[in-house]
């Protein structure tokens, strides 16, 4: 599924987690097979943020993945991979926050560009952004807004 509310926890122990609604699928499979993978988009794979927030329903379907430790679904298309075992779920409101301990991580020397979301559209941040532009110039719009 596609998350905006994925965040680092913890360094010593490895810890991240994000926030999920409490009747989700992906919850459910996490919850049943203990594990998850955590990939991340840059500003070239809107295509995947829009296909993971669609139904869940053939969601990997023609959707390339490279080879990875057992159970984890690294998408060919993202720019950096964490591979998490569950370590812990707490029930908050409607939501679920799904905390992972990283065993494996691999991510880029250089990162891209982080593919935003923001006022119903995924944005860019731009490579070359004067500093001194005004607010809200940096986050090029990359389409049309939806969601
Ligand atoms: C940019 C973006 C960020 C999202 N972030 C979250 C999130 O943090 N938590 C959540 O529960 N759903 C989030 N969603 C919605 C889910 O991706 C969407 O409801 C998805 O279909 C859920 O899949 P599931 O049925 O496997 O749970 C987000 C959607 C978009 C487009």
């Amino acid at each position: 599924m596609t998350v905006g509310s994925f965040t680092s926890i913890s360094l010593d122990p490895p810890l991240v987690g994000f926030f999920v609604d409490s009747g989700s699928t992906t919850l459910k499979q996490v919850m049943t097979s203990g594990v998850f993978t955590v990939n991340f988009l840059d500003d070239r794979s809107e295509a995947l943020s829009h296909t993971f927030s669609g139904g869940p329903a053939n969601r990997f379907a023609g959707i390339p993945l490279v080879s990875a430790p057992p159970g984890a679904p690294r998408l060919a298309g993202a720019s950096g991979w964490l591979d998490c075992v569950l370590e812990t779920r707490v029930q908050i409101g409607d939501h679920d926050l799904v905390v992972g301990r990283v065993v494996q991580v691999d991510v880029p020397a250089v990162p891209r560009s982080p593919l935003i979301f923001l006022g119903g559209a995924h944005r860019s941040l731009g490579a070359h952004t004067p500093p001194d532009s005004p607010p809200g110039s940096s986050l090029d719009a990359v389409d049309s807004p939806a969601e």
